[in-house]
């Protein structure tokens, strides 16, 4: 059995989709199961990393994990950790970040640095995937692209290759299922170096539509980190992180084609696929369509 948490995520559910697929038997931790929409093949649990109950029982049988962790990440890789070693888990597959690399010290790297300590300690044979930006954070651009076709870019506008979560989850099915992957991390980006002004680019081409892009100054940014966590010194380190031009994820990687045997997807193909999100007339309830930062 192959426990996937973060199950209804973005990374996870195309995980579970893929497992399924190649004929695994897959069980999911999710805070509402009745809300999760998976397949009724899946083994549905309740709970999430944040309650040890509920990791207990969903660890229970489980020979490997995908741990997709979306709370307090350290936290949660330490209730992982211990649930994973009670029940014995052979391997645990982890959804780290690139940001563990980042030369400046920030929040973000730090809980994934912990996170992949705690899954170090757990006596399970461990794989990190490393990923940079997801593709799907330019979704948190629907609301002004709909409105009012812009793009206001939060995290600057320095090159980097962001990745598609299609891709992360293939990488991660490949190191849950495949031999060879065990005690290695993997910094997964996509194909091309892209600005967040390309980006938005290529997403106004497929739309059809000339959009506008300006970068909030990191001033700004801090701000509205400051308004949602409330904490300032947090929000300092991470913007300055994600403003810096020094990201590891600068320029792609082989990771996903040497764990899944081909090239990642490009960002034109996530724009196309998911481009309906952006449409004027599109209702309010797809704004949950939105990531974390990196
Ligand atoms: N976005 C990026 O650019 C980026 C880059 C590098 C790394 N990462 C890392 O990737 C991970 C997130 O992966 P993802 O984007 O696939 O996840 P996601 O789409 O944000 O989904 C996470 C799932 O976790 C569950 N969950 C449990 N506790 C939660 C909580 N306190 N808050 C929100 N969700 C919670 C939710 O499922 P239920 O409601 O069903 O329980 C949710 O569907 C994070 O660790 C993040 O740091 C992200």
């Amino acid at each position: 059995m192959i426990l996937v948490t973060g199950a209804t995520g973005k990374v996870g559910r195309e995980a579970i989709r893929q497992l399924l697929d190649l004929g695994h038997g897959v069980r999911a931790l999710s805070r509402r199961p009745e809300e999760a929409e998976l397949p009724g093949a899946v083994d549905v649990v309740a709970g999430s990393p944040a309650d040890p109950a509920s990791l207990a029982q969903a660890f229970t049988g489980v020979s490997a994990a995908l741990v997709v962790l979306a709370g307090d990440v350290a936290a949660e890789a330490a209730g992982v950790a211990a649930a994973a070693r009670r029940a014995g888990t052979d391997r645990i597959v982890l959804l780290s970040s690139a940001s563990v690399r980042h030369p400046l010290p920030h929040g973000i790297a730090d809980e994934h640095r912990a996170a992949e300590e705690a899954v170090r300690g757990s006596g399970a044979a461990w794989t990190f995937l490393r990923p940079g930006p997801f593709h799907a954070n330019t979704s948190w651009w629907t609301r002004t692209v709909r409105e009012r076709d812009a793009v206001r870019c939060w995290i600057g506008n320095n090159p980097g290759a962001p990745v598609d979560e299609y891709d992360i989850a293939s990488a991660a099915v490949a190191a849950l299922t495949q031999d060879g992957h065990e005690g290695r991390s993997y910094l997964l980006t996509g194909p091309e170096t892209l600005t967040s002004q390309e980006q938005t680019r290529i997403l106004g081409d497929v739309l059809g539509r000339d959009l506008d892009f300006s970068v909030a100054p990191a001033e700004e940014v801090v701000e509205v980190f400051t308004e949602i966590t409330g904490d300032r010194a947090a929000a300092v380190t991470n913007v300055a992180a994600l403003h810096s031009p020094e990201v590891p994820w600068a320029k792609p990687t082989t990771s996903v084609r040497d764990l899944t045997g081909r090239e990642p997807r490009p960002y034109r193909r996530w724009a196309v696929e998911n481009a309906a999100l952006f449409a004027p007339d599109r209702p309010d309830r797809l704004d949950r369509v939105e990531g974390r930062a990196v």
